[in-house]
């Protein structure tokens, strides 16, 4: 093989071309043969999946990435096509900076998906090409604004994130004008917890890293073809929020929100999974 690389410009192109396909391939090899059905939900076996790295310092020190894949099934349970819907985070070798756990925190990551789509791009891991810049400041604004308030009460909660993002779906705020109004407009926005710092340790617990055989959340989306869900963007939220047991945050600025806005184009044919 060697030989033939070296011999011509043109075939050594051909040939490196060839093997990156090849290696492409082989590379999606073990998450396509892998035995995971439509309706195991424990797993998931893409027809498409992307991947965005995320920025969370300073509890993080280096990116993490966040994963979105989903599977289709034309029939779903009946007649209606429905999808499968995974998200997970992978750390690669991840490094936590001690020195800012000063209280008790958790950190999750929400995935919101449909009735939205619009081109990913620009600043905040690719929301402000999906909504402008104005939304994505005034949306983190906003989260910040609920869980500072959320911890502030004295209300038990667990899952600070989540919290507020069911009360958000139920009734949508109000005063985000900059946001296109079908931001609520989904059923649900599933919210896993991905760490937990705890004081006076100083020790923060990272969820292990996911993958296909073991994404965080996965969940059924009624009526949805695979072409359809390739349009919609995916909207990541990720946080670290005062724990419930934790003393009041200061100010706002205490809370971290960050935002990530995905696509994943389908996979073509193979979107006729109905294993
Ligand atoms: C899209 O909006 C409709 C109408 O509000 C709602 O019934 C549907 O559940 C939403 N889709 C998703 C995926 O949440
Ligand atoms: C499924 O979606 C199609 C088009 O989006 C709509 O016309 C139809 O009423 C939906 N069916 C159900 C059961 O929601
Ligand atoms: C923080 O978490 C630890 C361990 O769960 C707990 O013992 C402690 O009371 C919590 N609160 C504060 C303010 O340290």
């Amino acid at each position: 093989m060697k030989s033939f690389v070296s011999s011509s410009p043109v075939m050594g192109f051909l040939f490196s071309s060839f093997w990156a396909v090849l290696v492409l391939v082989l590379f999606l090899q073990p998450a396509a043969a892998q035995i995971c059905t439509f309706w195991d939900s424990s797993c998931v076996d893409p027809v498409a999946q992307t991947a965005v790295p995320v920025d969370f310092r300073p509890l993080i020190i280096r990116d993490i990435s966040l994963y979105y894949a989903y599977d289709a099934n034309p029939r779903g349970k009946g007649q209606e096509p429905m999808t499968k819907t995974g998200f997970w985070l992978s750390f690669d070798n991840p490094r936590v900076d001690k020195s800012v756990i000063t209280a008790n925190r958790t950190s999750e990551v929400a995935l919101r998906i449909g009735n939205m789509t619009g081109t990913p791009g620009g600043d905040n891991n690719g929301c402000d090409g999906v909504w402008g810049t104005d939304c994505s400041r005034d949306l983190k604004r906003a989260l910040k604004h609920a869980l500072f308030h959320l911890s502030s009460t004295g209300d038990y909660y667990s899952r600070p994130l989540e919290t507020i993002l069911n009360q958000m779906v139920v009734s949508p705020p109000t005063t985000l004008t900059s946001c296109p109004p079908q931001l609520w407009d989904v059923g649900t926005i599933p919210v896993e917890i991905f760490a937990q710092e705890t004081i006076p340790d100083q020790e923060a617990t990272l969820y292990s890293s996911g993958s296909t055989d073991d994404p965080l959340k996965t969940w059924y989306i009624d009526n949805m073809t695979a072409h359809e869900q390739a349009q919609q963007v995916a909207v990541a939220i990720l946080s670290r929020a005062p724990s419930y047991d934790s003393e009041p945050p200061d100010s706002q600025e205490d809370i971290q929100i960050e935002l990530a806005c995905v696509q994943a184009p389908s996979g073509g044919s193979s979107a006729t999974s109905n294993s």
